[in-house]
């Protein structure tokens, strides 16, 4: 409704936590009035993990006070695929069918089963084609998502792609930074999770490139709870203030930050090798970034400037609805939920 201010509510489904950030347009930005932050217990088996995220989920949202009900949310693993591909410039209502009937060039699934989008990027090098971005995620994993947000309560807005989110925020995370961005600077974004990798390649602030490789903060919580024996969050502590121990921890978890270099690199020399520009920059987010030394580490053997960086950096936080202490205190896990939450400035 016209002048109406609509709060949105970014919510990231993530494997071992859930993250709400609610966002309200406040003068000529806005700010951050609502956060929730709850864990996820770990699930015997797949047919619990639905169980197991809806508990969360509800206990979240006791604890947490909302404005609103509207949330925007994303899906993420192996049932979500994304291409860029090139094709015939046409004009924006063609490309859908068009995109629907080469569609099984693109995607593993019947086209059936999945729920398609599409959107240009630009016009290729040659001015005939153009670089689309196309997206293809399974019905039933949409079905259930928004099956699960309305069990609770909740009105799901919208449903991105955790790719997207992350490139959303880190849009904002510029728009809200005293220092112009160069239009076609080339840095790469990657999330670390408990489960998953999430490595995306942004051009100025669009995406250009994504991938999720399986590897995350539970290997890394995994080898150092047997090297010391130590519980979780035994090993959370250590990870991140290892004190003299930096030598030993590096050793104990290199099988996976090598591993996770490697993959990066296999990202970067497939974009450069078609894109013919380089990734300047990295900037790492998501819980597992949280491990001592890893920029410093991820810039020596990737040669790229690393740094760790703050979603809620520049942001206003509301003090009525949200703890500020400990919202500072979960901010590298919350990129996802802030980009989710962001979309309140295009919608
Ligand atoms: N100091 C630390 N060093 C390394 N890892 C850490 C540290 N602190 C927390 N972690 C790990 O971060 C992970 C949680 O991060 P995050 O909240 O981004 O995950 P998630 O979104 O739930 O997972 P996913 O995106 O894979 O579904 C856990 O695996 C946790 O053990
Ligand atoms: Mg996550």
């Amino acid at each position: 409704m016209f002048g109406k201010k609509r709060s949105f509510l970014g919510l990231d489904l993530g494997s071992r936590a859930i993250k709400a950030v609610e966002m309200t347009p406040a003068g000529d930005g806005f700010q951050v009035t609502g956060f929730g932050y709850e864990p996820v217990e770990p699930a015997v088996d797949e047919a619990q993990e639905g169980e197991k995220l809806r508990q969360s989920l509800e206990s979240l949202l006791s604890r947490a006070r909302f404005r609103t009900k509207s949330v925007v949310t994303a899906v993420s693993g192996r049932s979500v695929i994304v291409r860029y591909v090139t094709m015939a410039q046409m004009a924006p209502e063609n490309l859908r069918n068009a995109i629907r009937f080469e569609a099984d060039k693109y995607i593993p699934f019947e086209i059936d089963e999945v729920v398609l989008d599409c959107q240009k990027l630009e016009d290729a090098p040659d001015g005939k084609d153009m670089k689309v971005v196309l997206v293809a995620v399974k019905k039933s994993v949409v079905e259930d998502q928004v099956r699960l947000l309305e069990s609770v309560g909740l009105r799901p807005q919208v449903i991105d792609v955790d790719a997207f989110a992350l490139g959303n925020a880190f849009e904002l995370h510029q728009a809200l930074s005293a220092k112009a961005m160069e239009r076609d600077r080339v840095v790469s974004l990657i999330d670390i999770g408990a489960r998953k990798t999430n490595i995306n390649i942004v051009v100025g602030t669009t995406s250009h490139f994504t991938r999720e490789v399986y590897i995350g903060g539970s290997n890394f919580v995994e080898l150092v709870a047997k090297r010391f024996g130590t519980d979780e969050s035994g090993a959370e502590m250590f990870m991140a203030d290892p004190g003299e121990a930096m030598g030993e921890l590096r050793e104990t978890v290199a099988s996976v930050t090598d591993e996770l270099v490697h993959e990066i690199q296999l990202s970067f020399d497939f974009f450069e090798n078609q894109n013919d520009q380089e990734v300047r920059e990295i900037y790492v987010s998501g819980g597992a970034s949280r491990l001592a030394g890893l920029p410093a580490e991820f810039e020596r053997a990737l040669g790229r400037v690393t740094r760790a960086w703050d979603p809620l950096e520049n942001l206003a936080v509301d003090p009525r609805g949200v703890n500020e202490a400990e919202i500072r205190d979960k901010a590298p896990n919350l990129a996802i939920a802030v980009g989710l939450a962001s979309r309140l400035r295009r919608d």
